[in-house]
């Protein structure tokens, strides 16, 4: 639940870095809803560490700065980069998502029901970047991301 509240902290970053570069209203407003699930699934994962008795990463501040120029970096190369950026990086939360779903003890229904709203929230936030025109990530770009979200994911699981 820490590596997901992580992501989450990510996810609050890449929204505002991409809504602030946006220049498209209608595809602005897009990402202020997805922004708006983004906070509610930051709130679920942190109300659950808690619960649990864990801790937050250390690696937040880190990470939230590391994404926030991402964000912004995605947002200056144009329009469908950016959604195409989006739709990657969701479409690769979901993947972790469904496995964390296979993963998680069966008798943990709270951090199930969590997960799979976050996972259908995902998925939507996907289906809206490619509805908006993203455009598809080239292979290397889409590798370096999962290794990338690889070495996050262990580090945030330690720390
Ligand atoms: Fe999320
Ligand atoms: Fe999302």
């Amino acid at each position: 639940m820490r590596v997901n509240h992580c992501g989450e902290i990510c996810a609050q970053a890449l929204y505002q870095g991409q809504s602030l570069t946006s220049r498209d209203p209608a595809i602005k407003e897009a990402l202020r809803g997805a922004a708006d699930e983004e906070t509610e699934h930051l709130a679920w994962t942190e109300q659950r560490i808690s619960e649990l008795g864990g801790h937050k990463s250390l690696l937040n501040p880190l990470l939230y700065a590391g994404s926030l120029s991402l964000g912004l970096l995605a947002g200056v190369l144009g329009e469908k980069w950016n959604l195409g950026f989006l739709a990657e990086t969701e479409r690769q939360v979901e993947a972790h998502l469904d496995s964390h779903l296979l993963s998680l003890p069966v008798e943990d229904v709270r951090s199930l029901a969590i997960v799979d709203q976050m996972r259908l929230d995902e998925i939507k936030h996907a289906e809206m970047a490619v509805h908006y025109g993203a455009a598809e990530l080239p292979l290397l770009v889409k590798t370096a991301m999962k290794l990338a979200a690889n070495v996050m994911t262990r580090t945030t699981y330690l720390l």
